[in-house]
């Protein structure tokens, strides 16, 4: 019986289903409106609509997949929102499985279409040339390898064209497109090699123009064009010779970045009356035989990771604001010359010598990790960010004025103390409070063990940083803490907590504690000695009073309604200072439910053992008198 009824249910069942299948399929070809598979935003301002097609849209799988057709779409139309004109149509499509795009369903209104990562191959048979209206195009991170030519050829309203992150070899289709609005085209991520003169004539009314990273070696400059923005990093140039970029006349900003650049004309650059921004970082270019004229019009360069030995630069101009020479091989900076830079990056070099006196403009300097024995004196009024990290500088000690809101003098190894008045002439620059501060970073001297207790007189500084040296003591009078709205890091230093460090755990750990955004300077703050405290946190001891001065356990338990208040003004890790310090990671939040039941179970177990030792006791009383091994059975547990 029970068979045969599940038979039938099965047959009927199969009926069914085959049923809805000739329905579905019979169903296929019908169109189906865009915004019943895909979320569709309707933009309140203006008369559009974006389509968004992803993973996550697919509301119903299944249905998805049966019915998500791009050449049977219903795009959205006017009545779908309020006013009369035809609402704009932007759709994105990212993350499916779209390998051959077939030909688009037709409509004027769709102005963008873009494919993020959808898997596609080819595009077959011109997909978009129902979509004639489209103003940005974008194919990204797929794995197409040619494009054939599509509405492009004809007249057509294309700004934005983005090709990138592909695997292109060759363009000559777009070669006979007309590109007439083009503004912006990024070919970047490809496998180029090299762009035909024919596409580069096409592109010449673009005005941002995208090629980086392209496997691109050999160039050849179109003319006329109208770029102002033209990226070629990420390849493989080696020579700019005068011919290289000679006729890109409107062009503003130019990136050579990571090329095998070794060799570079003097000239190279001089006929770019409209340059800006020169980025020729991470290249080969080792001392130039004659330095490198500069475009007047030019206020960036960036010349950071070449091998340069010689400033490389021929007569700069006024305009010319910030310069990057980080990682380089200059031993010296002396441009001969007096300029306007404001930003200097020249970190990573060999220099012994800076002539402060060409740089009178400057607001930020970085001379990090160069040869210097002495803090360069001389900087001009405006600098108010000063970096010295990583030099041979034996002497800390600021004996010209200085106005700064950030100086930075870490890793010194040669540094053992700072003396006292060592930043006398330093005043602070930084305006957030009332009276202005500087910041202070003297940071990783592995050397660094003393310092003067008048070490800061005469500066007001707002935030310190002294973690990682080798202090041992910190002068409770080096500063006025309260002041320090920054906080002051003194971690990782191998800090002995005795009687005279005291007041670090009463004044300064307090302070940091109040402020919820300075805790963290309290992670790694530890005891180096004396033994019994070795590898201790400071934080443990807070709120003991004397903890260092051999104050007993006792005495703290009484402490403990002070305890209670700092835990009700919602600090609930302090709670566990009189505890063990992971504690604190462990608790935190829930510390006092924790708390509570980890005092009931203790107390629990402690009963049970009592009662546990108490009738061994008795047993073992029993056992020495004789008849004890008689009745032993009864107290077994
Ligand atoms: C390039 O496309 C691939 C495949 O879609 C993607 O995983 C990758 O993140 C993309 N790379 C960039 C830099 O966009
Ligand atoms: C660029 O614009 C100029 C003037 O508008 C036009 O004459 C020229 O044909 C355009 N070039 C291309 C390749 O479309
Ligand atoms: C200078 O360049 C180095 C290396 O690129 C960088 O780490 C540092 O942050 C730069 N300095 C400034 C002040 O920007």
């Amino acid at each position: 019986m029970m068979i045969s009824i599940s038979h039938d249910k099965v047959t009927t069942c199969i009926l069914l289903l085959a049923v809805m299948a000739c329905l579905v399929r019979s169903e296929a070809p019908q169109a189906v409106e865009i915004c019943s598979l895909c979320h569709c935003l309707k933009d309140p301002k203006e008369p559009s609509i974006t389509v968004d097609c992803w993973e996550g849209s697919r509301v119903h799988r299944q249905r998805f997949l049966q019915r998500f057709d791009l050449r049977n779409i219903l795009w959205p139309v006017a009545s779908e929102v309020s006013g009369s004109q035809p609402p704009r149509v932007r759709a994105f499509f990212r993350n499916l499985h779209l390998p051959d795009l077939p030909i688009i369903s037709a409509s004027p209104q769709v102005i963008e279409l873009s494919f993020k990562s959808v898997s596609l191959e080819t595009l077959p048979t011109e997909p978009f040339r129902n979509v004639r209206n489209l103003e940005i195009l974008t194919i990204t991170g797929n794995n197409l390898q040619t494009i054939e030519h599509d509405f492009f050829a004809i007249e057509n309203n294309l700004l934005r064209l983005d090709l990138s992150n592909n695997s292109l070899v060759s363009l000559s289709a777009l070669e006979q497109s007309r590109f007439e609005k083009l503004e912006f085209i990024d070919l970047s991520r490809n496998k180029l090699g090299t762009v035909s003169r024919q596409l580069l004539y096409v592109l010449q009314n673009a005005s941002r123009v995208r090629l980086e990273n392209c496997d691109i070696y050999s160039w050849d400059c179109p003319a006329n064009t109208r770029w102002k923005v033209l990226d070629l990093s990420w390849n493989h140039l080696t020579d700019i010779t005068t011919k290289t970029f000679n006729d890109l006349e409107q062009l503003e900003e130019l990136y050579l970045s990571h090329n095998d650049i070794r060799i570079v004309y003097p000239q190279a650059f001089e006929n770019l009356q409209q340059l800006v921004r020169l980025d020729l970082s991470h290249n080969d270019i080792f001392n130039l035989a004659y330095s490198l004229i500069v475009p007047s019009t030019v206020e960036m360069i960036n010349f950071a990771n070449n091998s340069a030995e010689r400033w490389p630069f021929h007569k700069l101009s006024e305009n010319l604001r910030v310069i990057d020479i980080q990682y380089n091989e200059l031993s010296e900076i002396n441009p001969d010359q007096t300029v306007n830079v404001v930003r200097l990056n020249a970190s990573h070099n060999q220099i012994r010598k800076f002539s402060s006196e060409s740089f009178p403009a400057l607001i930020e300097l970085d001379l990090s990790d160069n040869l210097l024995e002495a803090i360069p004196g001389g900087l001009g009024q405006q600098l108010t960010m000063l970096t010295l990290d990583g030099n041979p500088i034996n002497r800390i000690f600021i004996d010209n004025p200085m106005v700064l809101k950030v100086l930075s003098l870490n890793r010194m190894p040669n540094v053992v103390e700072l003396e006292a008045s060592a930043f006398k002439e330093l005043v602070g620059a930084d305006e957030s409070k009332e009276l202005d501060c500087v910041e202070i970073r003297i940071a990783g001297c592995l050397n660094l063990r003393h310092i003067d207790p008048k070490a800061f007189e005469g500066t007001t500084v707002c935030k310190l940083d002294l973690s990682n040296n080798q202090l041992t003591t910190i002068p409770e009078e080096l500063i006025d803490w309260k002041s320090l709205y920054g906080g002051v890091n003194l971690q990782g230093n191998p800090l002995d907590c005795s009687c005279s460090q005291q007041w670090l755990v009463d004044e300064l750990l307090s302070l940091l504690y109040e402020k919820r955004d300075l805790q963290y300077l309290l992670d790694n703050l530890r005891c180096a000695t004396p033994p019994e405290r070795k590898g201790q946190r400071l934080v443990k001891h807070l709120g003991h009073r004397g903890a260092f001065c051999g104050a007993v356990k006792m005495e703290r338990l009484r402490n403990s309604p002070g305890e209670d208040n700092v835990v009700q003004a919602g600090f609930g890790s302090i709670f566990c200072t009189q505890y063990d310090e992971d504690c604190l990671h462990a608790h935190e939040g829930t510390g006092l439910i924790i708390f509570i039941s980890m005092v009931v179970i203790t107390s629990i177990l402690s009963l049970v053992m009592l009662v546990f030792i108490l009738v061994r006791r008795r047993n073992e009383r029993r056992n020495m008198s004789k008849e004890g091994a008689l009745l032993m059975p009864q107290y077994r547990f």
